[in-house]
């Protein structure tokens, strides 16, 4: 989503504007054009020719342009832009903008640009929480500037405070979400769910599955990056938690039910790519079960089946893990739990299924169109499935 993108960004005098080869050289990657603006001050922390060898575009600076080029460029550059990106943003720079002053290449910039603006604080945490400081960010906020909040940690002045640039995947997630915003899921709330639930057998061991959470999480970032507003209700899984997201961490099937019928009655959209126990212990025990005799008996009872329980108006999208007959088999699901949409997930292949980078799925809708998908990405089936989805939006497909 960031291909072809012009991002401008603007970069200052703090000792964070080494994080800003990293954001440049990411955003680059990704197949952006990256037009790094510099204050002077930021020249002294890094130079322009680092951001011009990682971004191999001409690096603006306020030390050579003429009054010409300056006025210029400002404004090629403020109307080229999708996004401006001010990381690192001294208070300096904040208070400028705050006060609508334009006297160098970035603020005038700034003041130029129809872009959306999102800007990533880095300094001194007295500096930062100085009411001046923060008075100013309320005003940025109230100009719709999306601030991305600095992190607690080691400062420039060897003190541990708040007040460091927050984390470049964050710096990055943010600019994606903010991208977003124009594209076909912009407005709409989907809930998705991720992971295999926990069901407790003692207070050290409990029931689960292989499933690793990334198909969710997946599902969950695309339709971020397509302007929806997401709940990612997720079992505990390793996954770094994903930026923009609204998270709700539950374990176990009931805790999941819980969220789900919470969160998803304001949706327009549920997608349970979650990995529910079918069945939890009966009873849980209160210590650690000792291994006193040779075998033990489990008795287990079914969880709740939240896809085929929930009521509420919105499009209903399951998975059904298979490893045989897989479309009969999705399809008696897809009837059963009255979904709008399934997706079978072949798990004979290594490659795909629980665990993998790649995924291999048939899209099965309730007019019986079956859609396989060769072995993809995890992302290219979150982006197949949220295809189908705006599809069946636009049809006005509802609750069945
Ligand atoms: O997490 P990964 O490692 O990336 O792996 C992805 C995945 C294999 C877990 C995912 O692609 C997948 O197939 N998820 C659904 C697995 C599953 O539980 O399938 P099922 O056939 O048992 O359930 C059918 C549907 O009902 C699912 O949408 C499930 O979320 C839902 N369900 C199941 C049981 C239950 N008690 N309540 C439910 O809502």
């Amino acid at each position: 989503m960031l291909a072809n993108k012009t991002i401008v960004l603007g970069v200052t005098g703090s000792i964070a504007a080494y994080k800003a080869a990293d954001i440049a050289s990411k955003l680059a990657q990704a197949g952006a054009k990256v037009e790094v603006v510099m204050t002077e001050s930021a020249t002294k922390f890094i130079t322009p020719l680092t951001l011009r060898s990682i971004t191999s575009r001409p690096v603006v600076t306020d030390m050579f342009e003429s009054t010409t080029e300056f006025s210029i460029e400002h404004v090629a550059l403020a109307e080229a832009a999708d996004v401006l990106v001010i990381a690192p943003a001294t208070a300096n720079i904040i208070a400028k903008v705050a006060a609508g002053i334009a006297d160098d290449m970035l603020s005038c910039t700034v003041l130029a640009t129809k872009a959306p603006i999102i800007v990533a604080p880095a300094m001194e945490s007295n500096m930062f929480q100085n009411p001046i400081t923060q008075e100013n960010l309320v005003k940025l906020k109230a100009r719709d500037f999306t601030i991305v909040e600095p992190g607690y940690g080691r400062l420039a002045s060897g003190k541990v405070g708040l007040g460091r640039i927050a984390e470049v995947e964050r710096i990055i997630g943010t600019i994606k979400q903010v991208l977003g915003r124009s594209k076909d899921l912009a407005g709409k709330r989907i809930v998705v769910t991720a992971g295999g639930t926990q069901e407790p057998i003692d207070p050290v061991r409990h029931l689960g599955n292989r499933s690793s959470g990334k198909m969710g999480y997946a599902i969950a970032e695309a339709a971020r990056d397509r302007g929806a507003a997401v709940s990612l209700i997720t079992a505990p899984v390793s996954l770094p938690e994903p930026v923009g997201i609204d998270v709700v961490p539950v374990k176990t099937a009931a805790g999941m039910k819980e969220a789900v019928d919470k969160v998803a009655a304001q949706a327009d959209v549920l997608i349970m790519a979650a990995a529910v126990a079918d069945y939890q212990p009966k009873t849980v025990a209160e210590s650690k079960i000792k291994k006193e005799t040779t075998s033990l008996t489990l008795e287990l009872v079914r969880t709740p089946d939240i896809l085929a329980e929930i009521k509420g108006n919105f499009l209903r999208v399951g998975f059904a893990a298979e490893s045989e007959d897989i479309v009969a088999n999705a399809r008696q699901k897809l009837e059963r739990k009255q979904l709008n949409l399934i997706v079978a997930n072949d798990i004979t292949d290594p490659t795909g299924g629980f665990g993998s980078d790649t995924n291999k799925v048939t899209l099965i809708d309730r007019d019986g169109k079956v859609e396989s998908l060769p072995l993809i990405t995890k992302r290219e089936v979150a982006d197949k499935i949220l295809d189908k989805v705006v599809g069946l939006l636009n049809k006005g497909a509802r609750v069945l």
